[in-house]
């Protein structure tokens, strides 16, 4: 089969190394830096030795035969080992042991469109169904594999919440030891997820910021030797995961690409590796070549990357959060910069909502659709109608809603609004003196 190399917009061939391949990497021929294309083999780095800028996966993919292709993943299972063929993974890697993520419902809105004036078709792809109910499921099987290919022992990360919990479950299940970080203060269901599985939780008094510096001090000491943290020193290889939401979207929609998505945003890395698996798509000829618009949703206590982007600027300055959707609460988001170029690249935009407005979003999905979301789900939702009470999302077109979490784990954002209709005695009187028939 012939193959091509797919790489991201940023990175240049004529520096390019020679191809290695590995069993244990698949398609994946070599680590690449976004800023300066600077090639390195595969191996546990994250940054370019040569100007500091994130590394990320390029790629031999399998390209002349996109019917075979499209018929091969179909065949595949019903999780997101259905496209080893595009991701960093060995050809054999659904007999490993894995939770078996994705292949989440493509939910189609139409009440929910009805709500916000939707004429065209609106989904929502609800990753609250992963394993530990949160996308980040996804991220975390890619790099678990490449721990395993390094030799790695301990599974570890700095966390918002899902991603602690999604490192300790996966780590149980391979047989990996886990200890994760997150700031102290987290809701009490994010809190419980990371710890039941087993491993170390350790809260961290700061935010997710400084546990995240903290993290990269650990990777350089004695102490996190051995270690594989997901979201740092295996980051290339994690950041691929979200790629799979990308394909599943199109495979959902019958092998076509959404006019428009909008995708939560904390680090940013989830919305990028969308746009990655977008453009593979129509590289490797299985959706039709024609354009998307991306659309970043933050909260307004946590929202950097949307005041970049409103303001113009091409830097995003950190912010201190304060915001209930504490998933995204990323002051300092490593890969804002790329979000920004994706967002005005594609014609979408970056907008933020009040917590006062997630909490409505995440009301509104439900009584909808009967999907509980979390705050972040709230933030999307909650982004989508005011990007189309703005006019910057077009209602006719067909749109997809990024859902990435489970209401049961946010259920403080809205138990103080929301609780039983009445209390009443069990009796028929009582019941009439409610006032509900
Ligand atoms: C539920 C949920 N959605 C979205 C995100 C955003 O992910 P990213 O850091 O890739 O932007 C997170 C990150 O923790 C999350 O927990
Ligand atoms: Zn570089």
């Amino acid at each position: 089969m012939a193959v091509q190399s797919v790489e991201s917009s940023t990175t240049s061939s004529d520096t390019a190394a020679p191809a290695s391949t590995s069993p244990s990497f698949g398609p994946a021929v070599a680590l690449s830096c976004r800023e300066c294309g600077e090639r390195f083999d595969l191996g546990p780095i994250f940054a370019c030795a040569a100007c500091f800028g994130p590394l990320e996966i390029a790629y031999e993919l399998p390209t002349g035969d996109p019917e075979g292709l499209r018929r091969r993943i179909e065949a595949g299972p019903n999780n997101i080992w259905r496209y080893a063929p595009l991701l960093p993974v060995p050809a054999d890697v659904a007999d490993t042991p894995s939770l078996n993520p994705g292949f989440t419902k493509l939910v189609k809105a139409d009440n929910l469109a009805r709500e916000l004036g939707v004429t065209g078709e609106l989904h929502i792809k609800d990753d609250s169904g992963n394993p530990t109910h949160s996308f980040k499921d996804r991220v975390v099987a890619i790099a678990v594999q490449a721990a395993r290919a390094f030799g790695f022992t301990t599974l570890s990360c700095s966390s918002t919440g899902n991603l602690a919990g999604a490192v300790g479950a996966a780590a149980a299940r391979a047989g990996f030891r886990s200890c994760v970080f997150i700031p102290h203060d987290l809701e009490a269901g994010k809190v419980v997820m990371a710890a039941v599985y087993g491993g170390d939780l350790v809260g961290i008094e700061g935010t997710y910021d400084d546990v995240n510096r903290f993290c990269s001090e650990l990777i350089g000491d004695p102490a996190g030797e051995g270690w594989g943290f997901v979201n740092v020193n295996l980051r290339p290889y994690y950041g691929e995961g979200s790629k799979t939401l990308a394909y599943e979207i199109c495979e959902q929609l019958g092998w076509r690409l959404p006019d428009q998505i909008v995708v939560p945003i904390a680090s940013g890395s989830q919305l990028t590796k969308i746009d990655k698996g977008l453009k593979e798509l129509i590289q490797l000829g299985l959706v039709e070549d024609r354009p998307y618009k991306i659309f970043g949703a933050q909260a307004e206590g946590c929202s950097p990357v949307s005041a970049a982007f409103k303001a113009g600027h091409d830097v995003v300055r950190p912010q201190k959060p304060n915001t209930i959707a504490k998933s995204l609460a990323i002051g300092n988001p490593a890969d804002g910069p790329y979000v920004l170029d994706i967002a005005r690249r594609t014609g979408g935009a970056v907008e933020d909502v009040t917590d006062e407005q997630v909490v409505d979003a995440i009301k509104l999905l439900a009584r909808t659709e009967g999907i509980f979301a979390e705050t972040a789900g709230g933030v999307t939702v909650g982004v989508t109608r005011k990007l189309i009470e703005d006019g910057l999302l077009d209602p006719a077109l067909t749109t997809v809603v990024l859902n990435t979490g489970d209401g049961l784990k946010t259920l403080d954002a809205v138990a103080p609004t929301t609780g039983p209709s009445a209390t009443i005695r069990p009796t028929l009187d009582s019941f009439r003196e409610a006032g509900l028939v």
